[in-house]
């Protein structure tokens, strides 16, 4: 017996590494248990214009591999509204479809939110590159986007080294810093800008004099957008300390290419896990891993709880740098 036995699956909001391999385990989990199976195209947009799609086996084939989303995805106004909501709800309903996997961020979350008080059977799943959903340890897409982060400080470091310069790298994470701290730690930045820490530019630039005093030859500087524009911590750097400094916005290559083993074996373990949930009657939930176990968590209390942020591991980042 299953609860469901029609359902959807959709990503929303930015997109993000791992969440073709998470539709792609939607679809064939859901399929495995004999389930029909529609995709959304273009998020609650596509939900909207009422833009679905039955997939199949072959429709998800040749896309574990791949950046992006099959599905496209969408920021839409519309369904922020009560009517809108309701709308949506109703042509999931007009279409027979009792299930609905939303794959995206915070604000995805919140969507899915309103359609779970709507009766809609509901799971979210953490597709973003941010990192910012509590009662998970990671986010699909956030691994890959770390190791983007990483390979270019190897790559700057290598000419920051070359001039004795100071470099300044400002990364993405909208409100979490934690991409700057995962990316900092394991690229031995001097320094990591979060929002989750205060920070005064003046003991960064007298930390940075020191390093140099003690014989480095490069200063990296990992800034979280949440915190502050790389170009104005450079300009106020140089200003304070006089010295040359050089800015890195890394941007949307953050967000491409394709996903690590790591974020492929996350979206796979979560989606198929996710059409397991519906089918043993849950809804209202936001899927995660937690100590390497699949959880589920009222995506009520979700939407509503600001991620920690690990400050020992920010401790750890410093200590190591000097
Ligand atoms: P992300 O999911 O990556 O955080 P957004 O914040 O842009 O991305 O949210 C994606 C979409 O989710 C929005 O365009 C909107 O359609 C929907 N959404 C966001 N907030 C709400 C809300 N409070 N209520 C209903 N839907 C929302
Ligand atoms: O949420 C993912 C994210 O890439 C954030 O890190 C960033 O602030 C934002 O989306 C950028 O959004 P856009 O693609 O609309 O510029």
């Amino acid at each position: 017996m299953t609860a469901v036995q029609s359902i959807a699956v959709m990503t929303s909001g930015g997109d993000s590494q791992g969440m073709n391999a998470a539709v792609r385990a939607v679809v064939r989990s859901a399929l495995f248990h004999g389930l029909k199976v529609f995709g959304i195209q273009r998020g609650y947009q596509g939900l909207l214009n009422d833009d679905l799609r039955e997939m199949d086996l072959r429709s998800v084939g040749d896309i574990i591999q791949r950046g992006g989303t099959i599905l496209q995805t969408a920021r839409c106004k519309e369904f922020t509204t009560p009517e809108g909501q309701q709308k949506g709800a109703e042509v999931l309903r007009t279409r027979g479809i009792d299930g609905l996997v939303v794959i995206g961020g915070d604000g995805s979350y919140q969507g899915a939110n309103k359609l779970s008080k709507l009766g809609i059977k509901t799971m979210g799943l953490p597709g973003t590159i941010d990192n910012d959903i509590p009662f998970t340890d990671v986010t699909i897409g956030f691994d890959t986007s770390v190791n983007i982060v990483v390979d270019a400080i190897n790559k700057i470091r290598d000419t920051m080294s070359s001039h004795e310069r100071t470099s300044i790298v400002e990364v993405m994470g909208r409100h979490c810093g934690d991409i700057a701290l995962y990316a900092g730690l394991a690229s031995g930045a001097e320094t990591i800008l979060v929002p989750e820490v205060p920070f005064d530019l003046v003991e960064v630039a007298d930390r940075m004099k020191a390093n140099f005093a003690k014989g480095k030859r490069h200063s990296i500087i990992v800034v979280a957008e949440g915190a502050a524009k790389g170009g104005d911590v450079s300009e106020q750097i140089s200003e304070i300390s006089g010295m040359d400094s050089r800015v890195t916005v890394l941007g949307h290559i953050q967000r491409g290419g394709t996903p690590t083993a790591a974020d492929r074996i996350l979206a796979s373990r979560l989606g198929d896990f996710a059409v397991r949930q519906l089918m043993a009657g849950e809804s209202g939930k936001a899927c995660g891993v937690v100590n390497g176990q699949l959880t589920t968590t009222d995506i009520d209390l979700v939407v509503n709880t600001k991620k920690p942020f690990d400050m020992e591991m920010y401790e750890l980042a410093l200590r190591l740098s000097q």
